[in-house]
């Protein structure tokens, strides 16, 4: 396989190879005053040429951008390759000396999320966490002061009434087991519990409620045969899997999981859960992939992943599920304000197939859940969205009364930039465009980190 055979090492995936540090940023319209801090996002970019045919992108090394913003003005933009020893090492720079979990020393390349002061770039599978300095430089790998027993997640869930980060993490040497943990805000694991699924799963994120932590058991698992036949990402479809989604207390241990069975599917992201108003259920929003790495693991989904509620009782009964939006789209985000509590909206990016010959469309969605409606907004043919992150305007500022920030990358011109969009009227003028030195490549996630106050 070639370069150009590959499809996560062209076009807007291809990686850079330059650590830029480009200060006083050019902005077209007017960047909020309020908005100070940094925009962070994490992506795969491999710092030494991968064998095409071998490289998968989900194990790229980590690279994270970072954009400063400060008083009205783009301060910085800043990327820097996260340095796991391999990355040191190919940079000529001496490793940075940490506890590495398992010998699974990897840059984190999924997401980066700002905690108790402190910076962090994150991967699932085993890997712990890198924290990195406010300007991105990397510290090493952290295991919260000697609290994580395990590696972790890319997608813990802050509770935004007590600060505390909940996460379901993974790794192939704890068999069945995935270990649930809560971050304290202090960043100190204060819980650890150990809970059996019916597989070696690969469980990608979470969600939580006020009462539960949701364990998403579906049919993607650790596969031998994989890591056999040399695959660099060994987890595959497995046909037959007894899908189901358990409610874990969020003080309980394994044997008070409530498992409910749902149709074979895969779920990267949840989008949100909340409980109930009346009874003991739970509401689950979904990007739901009708399959995963069952046909393929590069290259396009199996099938369309959409929007969808589950309903699930609480009480074991079959979840009960509920298309929101058959449109193909991924990145799921609410308000962070509304995590683990009801939401109106929500936002995801889809896609559009134009043609063979345009390529595509990235389209960002607003969804209003109550209303059942939805916004859009294009960024034209050729442009590739990230993941839109929302900001309230101010602390106390209604659920859709804030900012969305994502990079959009323009395949036209190669170029990237940050673009700040008023929440509730995203196909209005924009807030601001924030032009970046250098192109960002497609990657996954990211938070925005405001200044403490
Ligand atoms: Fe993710």
């Amino acid at each position: 396989m070639t370069v150009a055979a590959n499809p996560y090492l062209q076009g807007t995936f291809a990686p850079v190879h330059e650590e830029v540090t480009a200060t006083e940023l050019p902005v077209s319209g007017r960047v909020p005053e309020a908005l100070n801090g940094r925009y962070l996002r994490n992506g795969p970019n491999p710092v030494s040429v991968p064998e095409p045919a071998a490289y998968h992108w989900f194990t790229g090394d980590g690279m994270v951008h970072g954009i400063r913003l400060r008083d009205g003005r783009a301060e910085w933009y800043r990327n820097r390759w996260v340095r796991s020893a391999e990355v040191a090492r190919a940079l000529g720079e001496a490793p940075r000396p940490g506890p590495v979990h398992a010998e699974m020393d990897f840059a984190p390349n999924t997401n980066v999320i700002g905690h108790a002061g402190r910076t962090f770039a994150i991967v699932e599978a085993g890997a712990r966490p890198y924290e990195l300095t406010e300007e991105l430089e990397t510290i090493g790998p952290c295991d919260f002061g000697g609290t994580l027993e395990g590696g972790y997640t890319a997608h813990p869930k802050r509770d935004p009434l007590t600060g505390e980060l909940y996460a379901v993490s993974y790794f192939f040497g704890w068999g069945n087991d995935v270990e649930v943990t809560i971050i304290d805000a202090a960043a100190r694991v204060r819980s650890s519990r150990r809970v059996a699924m019916g597989g070696p799963v690969s469980v990608h994120d979470t969600a939580i409620t006020q009462r539960y932590v949701v364990l998403l058991d579906l049919p993607v698992t650790f596969s031998m045969e994989a890591v056999a036949s040399g695959a660099s990402f060994p987890y595959r479809w497995q046909e037959g899997y007894h899908a189901r989604v358990g409610l874990l207390p969020r003080d309980g241990d394994a044997t008070d999981v409530v498992w409910h069975d749902v149709e074979p599917c895969y779920v990267f992201h949840p989008m949100n859960a909340f409980d109930e108003p009346d009874g003991d259920g739970v509401v689950l929003d979904v990007v739901r992939h009708p399959s995963m790495f069952r046909t393929q693991l590069l290259g396009p989904a199996e099938g369309s992943p959409t929007l969808e509620r589950w309903h699930i009782d609480g009480h074991g009964s079959a979840v009960k599920e509920e298309r929101l939006d058959d449109r193909g789209q991924e990145f799921p985000r609410v308000d962070e304000r509304r995590v683990g509590l009801a939401h109106r909206y929500g936002y995801a990016v889809a896609v559009h197939e134009i043609d063979d010959i345009v390529g595509t469309e990235s389209v960002l969605v607003r969804h209003d859940l109550d209303r059942r409606t939805t916004t859009t907004r294009s960024f034209g043919r050729g442009a590739a969205l990230g993941e839109a992150v929302f900001v309230p305007r101010a602390d106390d500022a209604g659920e859709s009364d804030g900012w969305l920030m994502a990079i959009v990358h323009s395949a036209d011109t190669g170029t990237s930039a940050l673009h700040i969009l008023n929440a509730d009227d995203i196909d209005g003028e924009e807030q601001a465009v924030v032009e970046l030195p250098q192109r960002v490549p497609a990657g996954f996630h990211g938070n925005w980190v405001p200044d403490l106050t």
